[in-house]
């Protein structure tokens, strides 16, 4: 089993990564403070995977919340929801809420968790190739609002993440592509060997291949767990994580959450943020090309909604995160493997692009 550290000094916590995990009764009760448990999935995942949960927590005080799948359900309603439960069922201070799904899930179980009781330990068991790579690691929790994406969150760190590779063979394979986008973010900002190995071995990522699979997992978890121990809050190199994220967010907002995978939105933002680093002279049209080639490989898409305007992406891009002092920052790549946050780029450059 390969186990990799999230470095927060007394934070810390570990990322387990292997097959069988969920059957593993010791691994995660080991990180289980009390005896009290509330378990958020989704309506998919339960009937895969609530069971094998279950069993590893036998004798504790269990507390069970199933939602309806996708991005629609990241709201504040569910959390309102969900502290209900909890209430109802009396959870105290002491619960540990373990998160068994995708992103989805994690982000809002993580939330719940930031906020009941002022806190409270939670535990991620990814479920998706998307959350084991980028989602349950480092802490951002939240949910959607009407006008942004992620716009109502908390840093809230889990006690550790359970990576089962088992879970991702019932993934169907529009999610496994979504889940590839970020795997490909990872290699484009920070490892350009990675983007060739990636190119080399995409045919085996697609097919799930366990290998191939657990090689790229890891590999994706060393570079986020460095830059979140570096910069846990985002003051610094974590925003590089974001690339193709602004514009990415703006197509799931635009579009009504759900319509637009994630890791689909993102993909077609990391075009759009390479077509802008080849006007401003960074990538090299051959570096493009072969960056949109290999996203449609991994079948995602690489062309917006045509129905989207620039007008449409302004506006939902100036209500970014990143935004500061009125100024969209942009994740943009000096090269494949190189990726650097800028807010010094012309206006006409974006606009172009958009157009
Ligand atoms: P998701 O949670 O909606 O899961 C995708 C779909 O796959 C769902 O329908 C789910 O029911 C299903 N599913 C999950 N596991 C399955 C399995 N093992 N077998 C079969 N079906 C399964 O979406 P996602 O792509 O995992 O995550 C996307 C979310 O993650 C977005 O909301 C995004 O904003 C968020 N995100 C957060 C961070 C962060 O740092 N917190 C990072 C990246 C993305
Ligand atoms: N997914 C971006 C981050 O965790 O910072």
């Amino acid at each position: 089993m390969a186990v990799l550290t999230v470095d927060l000094g007394e934070r810390s916590y570990p990322i387990h990564v292997d097959a069988g995990l969920l059957k593993r009764d010791e691994l995660i009760r080991e990180f289980i403070a009390g005896s009290e448990v509330m378990v958020v999935s989704d309506e998919t995942v339960a009937p895969l995977y609530l069971d094998q949960l279950l069993a590893v927590l036998t004798g504790m005080r269990v507390t069970c919340q199933i939602l309806p799948c996708g991005e629609d359900t990241k709201n504040l309603h569910t959390v309102t929801q969900l502290f209900d439960t909890m209430l109802e069922a009396s959870c105290s201070r002491s619960v540990t809420v373990i998160a068994l799904g995708g992103g989805v899930i994690g982000d809002i179980a993580g939330f719940v968790a930031a906020c009941y009781h002022r806190g409270v330990e939670y535990l991620q068991v990814p479920t998706t190739l998307l959350a084991q790579v980028d989602s349950a690691v480092g802490g951002k929790t939240g949910i959607n609002h009407a006008l942004g994406k992620n716009m109502i969150g908390a840093f809230h760190q889990p006690r550790c993440v359970i990576s089962d590779i088992d879970t991702l063979a019932t993934l169907e394979s529009r999610q496994v592509s979504a889940g590839i986008a970020e795997v490909l973010k990872y290699a484009l900002i920070r490892d350009a060997r990675f983007f060739a190995w990636l190119s080399e071995h995409m045919s085996a990522l697609l097919a799930c291949d366990r290998d191939t699979l657990t090689e790229a997992i890891i590999a994706c978890c060393r570079i986020k767990a460095e830059l979140v121990a570096a910069d846990e809050r985002e003051t610094g190199d974590r925003a590089l994580l974001n690339l193709g994220h602004t514009f990415g967010h703006a197509i799931e907002t635009a579009t009504g959450y759900g319509e637009w995978l994630h890791g689909e939105a993102v993909a077609v933002g990391m075009v759009l943020a390479a077509e802008m680093s080849q006007r401003l002279g960074w990538l090299g049209s051959h570096e493009v090309d072969q960056m949109r080639e290999l996203l449609v490989r991994a079948g995602l898409p690489v062309d917006p909604p045509p129905e989207m305007t620039a007008e449409d992406f302004l506006r939902h891009m100036t209500r970014d995160k990143k935004v500061c002092d009125g100024r969209i920052r942009l994740v943009l790549l000096k090269s494949i493997g190189r990726a650097k946050l800028v807010s010094d780029y012309p206006d006409s450059v974006l606009h172009e692009v958009l157009n």
